[in-house]
């Protein structure tokens, strides 16, 4: 196996895109990483994307968008794994690379989600789930993670406030973050006071629905030292799954797959959690993030609640959460998602974050989640 690195990244604006195709929204993010990596060509592309049948009527996306950049006929792969599709579709570019299959990859991810209307976008998102024991029944993805919540804090002693204050915290990020679909800082009794989703998520606990897309371009390390000035080694590549209906699980306030995923990435990179600088994390709803660091090892088991609300995942804290705003405030077109958190470990890790930049930032960790935590991907960075 090959080391391997990014040495590009690119983002399209990200929130409703009603006067742009998806064809133009991916060019878009695709032709900034290439500039960004200096390359004239790519051997090969990825493209994460959770449901271009349902979300735009458009499936084949891996011909199509080749064909859009001008690159045909390399190779174009369409890779799907729900929200983590597009972590997915980084591991793949990796994996390209890091056999000898490849020299220079191009790993991308996009959604277009608001030309349906709200039904039949929480309808798409659904597929994610089990049909036939969770959908059937009429539950909803806020509503999936409304039951996990709800186990978390009987279990723990997870607050209403606590949840809020991943919001809280994302939000402010995100409001340093120019790329970011929402802007404005929220306070914890807006979020309380937010209209009602599913009990207990509400409206300011959910992430929201985007349009965006998000791409970077993989090469061997070796290569990358001679094509870029600060090249970002992928240090660990990690992808498990569970079962995608909660009541096949042992634990619902447990995150295995992550906690699986995550055991393989801090030996792939041989450092623990306490190495890392920075984690960008899966947050589509507050109880999420709090259940996710404590699947990779940030705190106890159980101890998600109390970490946000001590400050210690802020800017500025000992562990720093989703610096970008996350899900939250960053928006979550599902099939990008993963990719964007690739471009915020790359942004970080050169020291290129301007107001929401983590001082001194060596190691990166992004977590990528599909559906209640069916599957994960995980990487981790490093500055080279
Ligand atoms: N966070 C903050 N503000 C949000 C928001 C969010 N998640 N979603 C919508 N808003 C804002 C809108 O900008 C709008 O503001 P405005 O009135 O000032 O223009 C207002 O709230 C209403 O927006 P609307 O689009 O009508 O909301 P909605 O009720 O149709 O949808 C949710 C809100 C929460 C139901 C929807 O965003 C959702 O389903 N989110 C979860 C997505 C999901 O499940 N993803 C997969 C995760 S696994």
């Amino acid at each position: 196996m090959r080391e391997v690195a990014v040495i590009g990244v690119g983002l399209s604006r990200w929130g409703e895109l009603w006067e742009q195709s998806h064809r133009q929204i991916w060019t878009d993010a695709a032709l900034r990483a290439i500039e960004d990596a200096s390359v004239d060509h790519v051997d090969a592309m990825y493209v994460g994307c959770m449901s271009g049948g349902l979300f735009m009527g458009q499936e084949h996306l891996g011909a199509l968008l080749a064909d859009q950049l001008g690159m045909g006929p390399i190779p174009g792969t369409r890779v799907e794994s729900a929200c983590a599709s597009g972590g997915l579709s980084f591991r793949q570019a990796y994996m390209a690379v890091a056999s000898g299959m490849h020299d220079i990859v191009l790993a991308t991810g996009l959604e277009k989600m608001t030309d349906v209307d709200g039904g039949a976008a929480t309808y798409a998102l659904s597929t994610a789930a089990d049909q036939e024991y969770e959908c059937y029944h009429g539950i909803t993805f806020p509503g999936l993670y409304a039951m996990m919540a709800r186990v978390h804090m009987h279990k723990y002693g997870t607050t209403r406030t606590q949840l809020a204050q991943v919001a809280v915290k994302n939000h402010a990020n995100g409001a340093m973050n120019p790329g970011a679909q929402f802007r404005h800082k929220v306070t914890a009794e807006q979020v309380m006071e937010s209209a009602m989703v599913a009990d207990p998520m509400r409206l300011l606990d959910c992430s929201p629905i985007t349009d965006g897309a998000a791409a970077a371009v993989v090469v061997p390390l070796e290569l990358a030292k001679k094509l870029s000035k600060q090249p970002i080694r992928v240090a660990a590549s990690a992808h498990a799954t569970d079962s995608i209906g909660l009541h096949d699980r042992d634990d619902m306030a447990w995150l295995a797959s992550t906690a699986h995923a995550a055991e393989s990435a801090y030996k792939q990179a041989g450092i623990g959690p306490s190495d890392l600088s920075f984690c960008e994390v899966h947050d589509c709803f507050t109880i999420a993030e709090i259940m996710v660091v404590e699947a990779l090892g940030l705190c106890d088991r159980g101890r998600g609640g109390p970490m946000v609300e001590s400050g210690m995942s802020a800017l500025g804290g000992k562990m720093p959460v989703n610096p970008s705003g996350g899900l939250k405030s960053k928006g979550h077109p599902v099939g990008a998602t993963g990719v964007a958190q690739v471009h915020e470990a790359v942004m970080q890790l050169r020291g290129a974050c301007g107001d929401r930049q983590v001082k001194g930032a060596r190691w990166g960790l992004t977590q990528n989640m599909g559906g209640t935590g069916a599957s994960t991907v995980i990487h981790i960075f490093e500055k080279a």
